[in-house]
């Protein structure tokens, strides 16, 4: 189970963000990138953050802590903007808290180089929760002490929208061209040979098990949240033996260029106009 915490102040919301994410403070003194259960996106946006940040963190993706935050609405009467305060008080009971990386900044791969070993493990693992916001656009990954985080996986896993037709996702393709790291030429090969043996039946009933009941209760055709954690688990695990023969690769992605290590681009002449 998520650690559950109570939110004691709405501190602010975040400048980005489609689902109006806040800053919030909690009765352990922790600030957390909070996920309203209230938000338009409903409640399978949290059990997308937790699935696969459990998952990613399993394997050895660096993703911020979950836990699980009690919000009682009245901490939002005071606030002044009232689409805020509509999203807090439909929001009562439990969100999702994501563990604030104070200082973070988006990530640019202009700037910032990886290597094609952390490249394939990010997007072997987004092609398994079919993750389809990494793109140039918009990567949802941060660079935190110098180092790539990967936050919001709220959109993937788009078959748990439509059950019926999640049998079918194991075999479905997934199209790597626009994801961000693309050009830092994955290695998908080397990523499927150490992750995919460690996503194990085991594995994905401790992460199913993090979700909290109540985001998965009533959920039409299946009689009980632990149905529910079974159907994730049980499209997620054979699609992880096979998804790297279904990831589709951008012909004109550039090998990936020499470089000492990853990190900041500083004094790189390889790259022209890289300077951090
Ligand atoms: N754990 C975190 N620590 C620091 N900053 C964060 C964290 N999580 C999110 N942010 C910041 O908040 C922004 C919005 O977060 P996020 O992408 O998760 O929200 P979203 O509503 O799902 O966004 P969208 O759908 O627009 O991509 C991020 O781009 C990032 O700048
Ligand atoms: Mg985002």
């Amino acid at each position: 189970m998520l650690t559950e915490v109570t939110a004691t102040r709405y501190v602010t919301p975040l400048r980005e963000g489609g689902s109006l994410p806040g800053l919030v403070e909690a009765d352990d003194l922790g600030l957390y990138v909070m996920k309203f259960a209230g938000a338009g996106q409903g409640r399978k946006t949290l059990v997308a953050e937790v699935v696969c940040g459990r998952l990613a963190r399993r394997l050895g993706l660096r993703v911020p802590g979950l836990v699980s935050v009690a919000l009682d609405p009245v901490i939002g009467l005071g606030e002044p903007d009232e689409e805020v305060q509509q999203l807090l008080k439909s929001s009562g009971g439990l969100n999702l808290g994501m563990e604030y990386l104070s200082g973070a900044i988006g990530y640019d791969p202009l700037a910032y180089t990886v290597t094609s070993e952390e490249a394939g493990r990010v997007v072997w693992f987004d092609a398994l929760v079919n993750n389809v916001d990494r793109s140039w656009r918009n990567p949802n990954l941060l660079v935190w002490h110098g180092e790539l985080w990967l936050i919001d996986h709220g959109a993937s896993m788009i078959w748990h929208h439509n059950w019926p037709t999640a049998p079918t996702a194991a075999g479905r393709s997934y199209d790597a061209g626009d994801h961000v790291l693309a050009p830092f030429a994955p290695d998908i090969a080397a990523a499927a040979a150490d992750l995919a043996p460690l996503v194990t039946e085991e594995l994905l009933a401790e992460i199913t098990a993090d979700v909290p009941d109540v985001w998965l209760s009533g959920e039409p055709g299946f009689d009980s949240p632990d149905a529910v954690r079974r159907a994730y688990a049980g499209t997620l695990l054979p699609r992880a033996a096979t998804i790297h023969e279904h990831i589709v690769q951008a012909p004109s992605a550039a090998p990936a260029p020499a470089r000492r290590g990853p990190g900041w681009r500083t004094g790189d002449t390889t790259h022209q106009g890289a300077t951090a």
